[in-house]
């Protein structure tokens, strides 16, 4: 168990290992957009990951793909859908709203 801080609400959750991330996100009731199910094809759950990186599940292939494609990407980009929660340290993400696209 870890606890998840969502910007720009401030909203803190507690979230369980193995729980993925745009779960996480829609539980805490925000809303992040994945039009594709989570298969890493259409972008829109793009958020910035600013805390816990030892605290989630490696970039897989399909995501580091995906996140080149996309405009406004960062160091911090991660695709919600492709990333689990693994640790304990506290995470933090920023949902980026009009910025995610695809
Ligand atoms: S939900 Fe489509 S890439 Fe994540």
């Amino acid at each position: 168990m870890t606890t998840l801080t969502i910007l720009p609400s401030g909203k803190t959750v507690d979230v369980a290992v193995g729980t993925s991330l745009l779960k996480a996100i829609l539980d805490a009731g925000e809303s992040l957009l994945s039009k594709c199910g989570g298969e890493a094809k259409c972008g829109a759950c793009h958020v910035f990951l600013l805390e816990g990186r030892k605290s989630v599940s490696k970039t897989t292939r399909a995501e580091n793909e995906k996140l080149d494609s996309l405009v406004g990407v960062g160091s911090k980009s991660r695709l919600a859908c492709q990333v689990s929660v693994t640790g304990e340290e506290p995470i933090k993400v920023e949902l980026l709203g009009a910025l995610s696209g695809g």
